[in-house]
This record gives C-alpha cells, sequence and structure tokens, in this order.
C-alpha cells in the first residue's frame, strides 16, 4: 500500500444552509445575452476534458462526455466553454505540451468529434474557447524532434533556445532563469548543447524571434478560428519573447529578461488582427503584479480580456476584496477593457478548501500537506464569493465542479502525476487535488465518471454526495444556487458589464450597488449584518437570521 499523504482531517459531511430564494417572478426560457460584445459580461466555464466527463468509460475524460453533458452546461446557464489543452499530447503537464495543434488527443476523441461539439454547443447557446500555448511545445513535436536531430547551428534549431553550456567544457547551463516550475530551466542534449525551458523538460520554449514561430501560430489560431471557435485563452501570456542576450536573472533588477518584455505586444496586435477577421476573443493568461503593465495586454488593439488572478490570490477580507476589486476596475478603466473574475481553475487550490483554511490567499510557494481545512466553512464562504463575482461589472470564470462545490482531493502519492509535485522534491502537493473527475450520479460505481474502469486521479470516497444528481433534487445545494444565480443574472438588468457603486456599510460588510434597483451585500464580517432596505430578496447563499439579517459569510442580491 503505497503511503497516503497526511489527510486534513476527515472529511466532513457537506451540511449546506437551506438557502433563502426568493424566486424571481419572471422564469422561462433563458433570454439569450444582453449585449453583442458577450465576452464583456459572459459566464466562462473552464472544462478540463480530462475530467469532466468519460464517454468512452475507460477511465479519462473526453469530448463526447462533454458532447453528452452539452444539456448540463446549458441548463447550468454558461455563455461559454473555454477548454483546456485537447491536443494531441504525451500529457507530462496535462496537454499544456502540445505536439500537433491539428490533432485532438485520441484520448479525448478525434477533430471530427471537437467540429461536432464546436457546432453543438452553438445550437445550445453555448461558444466555445480553446487554449492555445504559445511559449512552448512538447519535446515530441515534430518541430523539436527535428531540432535534436538535425543538431548543433541548423536551422531547425533555431525555431527554440538552443545554446553551448558555460564552464570550460559546456557543462553548467548557459544561464540562472529560475523556472516557472521548481528546478531547472536548461536541459543539456547529448551532442553537448542545451535548450531553454521554463516549465518541465518536456516543453522546449519556442525561440518567438523567429518568423516561423510567429507565422505558424497565426496558422493555428486560423486553424480553430475557422472550425468556429469563438475565442482562445493564451497559456502563460506575459512569457513569449525574451531578451535576445538570454542574460542572467538578478532579482530586483528590471526588466526581467523572460517576463513581459515589451516586445510582446507586437505579436498580440497580429494576432488581435486576426482575431477580428473572425469575430473573436482572447482571454490572456497574464499573472503580472503591476497593474500598468498588465493592462498593457488589454489595449484595444491587443487582448479583449485577461484572468484576474489578484482576485483569485486574495484572502476571504472585506478590506482587502474591497481593494482588490478598486484597483482591477481601475487597471482596466484607461483601456476600457472589461475585468473578469476568477475564485479557481486547474492550477490553484479549490475554492471551498482554500476558503475554509487559515491562510485563505492562495500563493504556489504556500502549498503544502496536510493543511488543516473546515470545509462547511469555506463552503459557506464560497456560497457567498459566488455571488459577490457573479454581482461584480465584468465577465466570471467557473471552473468544473465549482458549481458543485468539490473541494481540492488528497491524491495518494502513488497517483500523483502533476511536474510540479516531482519538481518541487515531493514538498509541493502538486495540482492534482483541484483536476479529480467530476462525481456525476451517486449510486454508480466512481459517481458515474465513465464506468467500473478507475478513473486516472482517484476521487475521494466521500464524494458522491457532491455529485449532480444528488446536488439536483436539493434546493439548498451549491449547484442549486448557481443555476439560480446565473438564471437571475442573466435575466435582471444591471449584471454584468457596467457601473457599481460602493454603499455605506458596516466594518467586514461589502455592499454595492449596480443600478439604482440591484444592490449586492456580503457579510465577512464575524456578526450580522443589517440590510439595506429593499424591496425584494433576490438571493441570498445561506438563510437570514430570524430577524432578517445577513449572518456571517453569507451574501445577498436584493432589489431595491
Ligand atoms: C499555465 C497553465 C498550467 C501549465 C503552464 C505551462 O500556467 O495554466 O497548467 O502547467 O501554463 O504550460
Amino acid at each position: 500500500m503505497p503511503p497516503l499523504w497526511p489527510a486534513a482531517g476527515s472529511p466532513p459531511a457537506r451540511k449546506e444552509p437551506p438557502v433563502a430564494v426568493v424566486e424571481s417572478s419572471r422564469t422561462g426560457d433563458l433570454p439569450p445575452s444582453r449585449t453583442d460584445d458577450w465576452w464583456r459580461d459572459a459566464v466562462i466555464y473552464q472544462v478540463y476534458p480530462r475530467s469532466f466527463a468519460d464517454g468512452d468509460g475507460d477511465g479519462t475524460g473526453d469530448l463526447a462526455g462533454v458532447r453528452a453533458n452539452l444539456p448540463y452546461l446549458a441548463q447550468l446557464g454558461v455563455d461559454a466553454v473555454w477548454f483546456t489543452p485537447w491536443y494531441l499530447s504525451p500529457l507530462v503537464d496535462g496537454g499544456y505540451d502540445v505536439a500537433d495543434y491539428r490533432t485532438i488527443d485520441p484520448a479525448f476523441g478525434t477533430l471530427d468529434e471537437a467540429e461536432k461539439l464546436i457546432s453543438e454547443a452553438a445550437e445550445f447557446g453555448i461558444r466555445t474557447i480553446v487554449d492555445i500555448v504559445p511559449n512552448h511545445l512538447s519535446d515530441q513535436h515534430a518541430w523539436f524532434q527535428a531540432a535534436l536531430a538535425a543538431g548543433p547551428g541548423s536551422p531547425e534549431r533555431e525555431r527554440f533556445h538552443f545554446r553551448p553550456g558555460r564552464g570550460e567544457n559546456g557543462e553548467l547551463p548557459p544561464n540562472n532563469w529560475p523556472s516557472q516550475f521548481s528546478g531547472d530551466t536548461w536541459t543539456r542534449v547529448p551532442d553537448g548543447e542545451w535548450y531553454l525551458h521554463l516549465f518541465a523538460p518536456e516543453q522546449p520554449d519556442l525561440n518567438w524571434s523567429h518568423p516561423e514561430v510567429r507565422r505558424e501560430h497565426e496558422d493555428v489560431l486560423r486553424f480553430w478560428f475557422e472550425r468556429g471557435v469563438a475565442g482562445v485563452r493564451i497559456d502563460s501570456a506575459a512569457l513569449l519573447t525574451k531578451h535576445p542576450e538570454l542574460p542572467d536573472f538578478t532579482e530586483g533588477v528590471d526588466p526581467h529578461p523572460y517576463i513581459d518584455q515589451d516586445e510582446i505586444h507586437d505579436i498580440y496586435r497580429s494576432w488581435r488582427a486576426i482575431a477580428d477577421e473572425y469575430d473573436g476573443i482572447f482571454v490572456g493568461e497574464v499573472w503580472l503584479p503591476d497593474s500598468e503593465r498588465f493592462a498593457r495586454y488589454l489595449r484595444p488593439d491587443e487582448l479583449h480580456t485577461a484572468f484576474n488572478f489578484n482576485f483569485l490570490a486574495c484572502p476571504w477580507d472585506a478590506d482587502r476584496l474591497r481593494r482588490t476589486i478598486d484597483d482591477t476596475l481601475a487597471e482596466h478603466a484607461p483601456v476600457k477593457a472589461p475585468a473578469t473574475w476568477v475564485l479557481c481553475n486547474h492550477d490553484v487550490t479549490r475554492t471551498v478548501t482554500r476558503y475554509g483554511r487559515e491562510d485563505t490567499a492562495f500563493d504556489f510557494d504556500t502549498k503544502a500537506f496536510g493543511t488543516p481545512t473546515d470545509l462547511e466553512l469555506g463552503t459557506r464562504r464560497a456560497r457567498a464569493a459566488a455571488l459577490l463575482t457573479l454581482a461584480l461589472p465584468g465577465s466570471v470564470y467557473l471552473y468544473q465542479g465549482e458549481e458543485l462545490g468539490l473541494p481540492e482531493a488528497d491524491i495518494p502519492l502513488s497517483r500523483i502525476e502533476d511536474p510540479m509535485h516531482f519538481r518541487s522534491g515531493g514538498t509541493d502537493p502538486g495540482r492534482d487535488g483541484c483536476r479529480v473527475p467530476l462525481p456525476w450520479v451517486s449510486g454508480e460505481p466512481h459517481s458515474g465518471f465513465g464506468s467500473d474502469t478507475e478513473p486516472w486521479l482517484p476521487q475521494p470516497a466521500y464524494w458522491p454526495q457532491y455529485a449532480v444528481d444528488v446536488q439536483s433534487e436539493d434546493p439548498a445545494s451549491m449547484l442549486a444556487l448557481y443555476r439560480t444565480a446565473l438564471r437571475l443574472r442573466r435575466e435582471t438588468p444591471g449584471f454584468g458589464d457596467g457601473p457599481m457603486a460602493w454603499l455605506p456599510a458596516d466594518n467586514g460588510v461589502l455592499a454595492f450597488s449596480r443600478t439604482d434597483a440591484l444592490v449586492c451585500v456580503v457579510n465577512l464580517s464575524g456578526t450580522p449584518a443589517t440590510l439595506p432596505s429593499h424591496a425584494e430578496l433576490l438571493l441570498a447563499s445561506g438563510p437570514l437570521t430570524e430577524d432578517g439579517r445577513l449572518p456571517s459569510d453569507t451574501a445577498a442580491w436584493l432589489r431595491r
């Protein structure tokens, strides 16, 4: 029996408070999105295909599984789906090591199925966003294999960053660049040269000053836009261009030799021209603390949107959240881009777990095995955070399983696959805990993910209580909350893109209006808060107190 890493206490029964919902009088079929600029206020659902639904029963999620569950996504009420990479890949980094952009990995299906999926989703009113990983390829990609075979000085090697080593015999890496995962950024090949990889050795970095690299990616964008996708998520979007001399990195000295080089914007301007031909949009994975530098990516001739990681990383604290919301809106305003609100994705600790810990911020550096977690508290906060994010101006990203309130899973050491874990020397638990296959049907093997075959990552034994069928029957479930919130957000004028104004509130309480008639209140203080006067309680994330006040860690939407 392999060792299990210390569990964070035994999993509690899922006890969610009955939700205080006053159903809106306006029901019926969902109206279409309010604006043509759908992306300015869309709710975008992130599908991690390997773990969403298993159509062929082999333990790995696939496109057949997604197609079969499009009605589920339509019922949830999302506007678009972003698929993490589904291309041919050795899956060393969960598909972020792409071996061929024009082929779907056989584990997931075929290109024909992807095309069907895109058009079937469109019939449900759901747009498709694909994920492009321009910083690097898989070492199995034809270009890298050709570069290895062709040897030093060859044109094939110029598409990557190959260099001789330092030291008397070239035995030292060409520079000291820190990795985006832990570990080395250079690997030596048998002929003595080294190649750069900001992530794992199986993910060689491309040389973005090479015209073929640019041309190829422009072709790949067209390939997917031609197939009807509405948008592209850009992986590691601030890392592509490197200082041409690849100088050593010195802590605290600007500019950084590989993060956010000025030349990168030229690439995105040419990409934007392509997207405009197809009415497509971009969302960039841009982790930059400097808001002015961040906003440059969102200028009107560059990317449409970028993930709001400052909000994702922010602790559950009223002052900090308010400041982050203000900073977000202030940094987006000059470039007139809509903000995005993100609580979770396939790289970070799941929301209910993070909010149930003493440190409710997210930071890759502080992830540790065995962190004590109060899931009941975390779930209450995650419910309130759902209403907060869905009420803020802009678009919202929802990561699969967030609508089920899934916790981060403890993965037995022997089953961990994430290179972040191995490259940390085993100290970082890695990201598999948020990538576990979804539970669909409580009474079936593996909660209805596939059939009898063990899923590629194990589901915790206590997960059947989170299954879609159980939550669909329970008006107090997280799924019911999301379904109602998404419907109300779509039906009620004032949500999505547009103005917001803070309202006076007690310490620890966030209150803001979206229109004169529409107000959101979130209580992060330790005591119940009095709600502002209102005509109707549209939705609350938990029951109010007997005297109508808003308890701690609870949010409400009000009509005045
Ligand atoms: C992004 C992805 C992450 C991946 C990395 C390398 O950060 O979100 O999952 O490991 O890029 O491609």
